[in-house]
């Protein structure tokens, strides 16, 4: 998929900035939502937020659906694959003590966002406050293998890769039938979203995380389930800029962070022009195929009636 391409530029470079040190050893934490899952939900008996079904995984080494919600490899992949270290597994998928704790760990789950009652609906899901939970637990657990200042040290030295926000307000704030788009302007929304932000950003960083690179929203207007709602079929441009509002007061979020808090180093990923970009100049990026399987992608997942002229620009 062209957009995580496009976003892991980004990424590496913010990486570049963020970290220039080896990445031999390198270990990774992943939070994150349905761009960034690998597989947490297939652990969650009752979620509707899954992707373990043809025809996710038919580009994915194996050809299978592993609960990644693409045909091929997430942004956490091939982030890692640049890195030169395994993409790091689901934490569900680990056992108590098992020593995968020490080699980096996937918390993201589809239907995730900021706030606890986003993706609601999905019935099971881990939140970012539940994924914070989770980190908090393998903290223990490394510390219990490898002692104190190991285990602090481990955590210091680690990569963070934090992508939250898209189901905020696809997910919840776009819903017609969610409170908090009836309950909250805008304004108050973004104020919540980016002040619920703060308190989670700076509770990792209690935890042992110093270097994160979050990554900042694309042009959600432009996704099938926004751009039904327009006769036409274009994106809709009051929810990009809604957009651009919170990407720009989660940037300063970070740099407020990194002053306030000793030896952070947070890094915003700016991903909407380069997705943008892509969607207005799709043939700049390869051969553009009209006709092509279409897939249910991140993001598009809930959403059967997925326009035809739209399916293959995007998620
Ligand atoms: C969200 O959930 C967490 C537990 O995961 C809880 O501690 C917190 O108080 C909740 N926040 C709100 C605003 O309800």
């Amino acid at each position: 998929m062209m957009i995580l391409r496009l976003a892991l530029a980004v990424a590496i470079s913010a990486y570049a900035t963020a970290q220039p040190a080896s990445t031999s050893s390198l270990v990774t934490y992943i939070f994150g939502d349905s761009l960034t899952e690998v597989g947490n939900n297939n652990y969650l008996q009752y979620s509707l937020a899954r992707a373990d079904f043809p025809y996710y995984g038919v580009d994915f080494s194996g050809g299978k659906a592993t609960g990644r919600f693409t045909n091929g490899r997430t942004i956490g992949d091939i982030i890692s694959t640049k890195l030169g270290i395994p993409s790091p597994p689901p934490y569900l998928s680990l056992s108590q003590n098992d020593d995968a704790f020490l080699s980096g760990i996937n918390y993201a789950s589809g239907g995730a966002g900021i706030l606890n009652e986003t993706g609601i609906y999905f019935i099971q899901r881990l939140t970012f406050n539940d994924q914070i939970n989770c980190f908090k637990k393998s903290k223990e657990v490394i510390r219990a293998k490898i002692g104190d200042g190991a285990a602090n040290k481990h955590v210091n030295d680690a990569m963070y890769f934090i992508g939250l926000g898209s189901n905020d307000y696809v997910n919840n704030f776009l819903q017609p039938f969610m409170a908090d788009g009836q309950q909250y302007t805008h304004d108050e929304f973004v104020e919540l979203l980016t002040s619920t932000l703060n308190n989670q950003l700076t509770t990792i960083y209690k935890l042992g995380a110093r270097k994160v690179i979050f990554h900042g929203l694309g042009p959600l207007g432009c996704i099938p389930s926004q751009r039904v709602k327009s006769k036409t079929g274009m994106c809709l441009k009051r929810v990009n800029e809604w957009v651009l509002e919170f990407n720009s007061r989660t940037k300063k979020l970070l740099l407020d962070l990194n002053k306030r808090l000793p030896g952070a180093k947070f890094a915003f990923a700016d991903t909407y022009p380069a997705v943008l970009d892509l969607i207005n100049n799709p043939t700049h990026y390869g051969k553009y195929r009209k006709k092509k399987k279409t897939f249910a992608f991140a993001l598009g997942v809930g959403y059967p009636n997925i326009p035809k002229r739209v399916e293959n620009i995007y998620f």
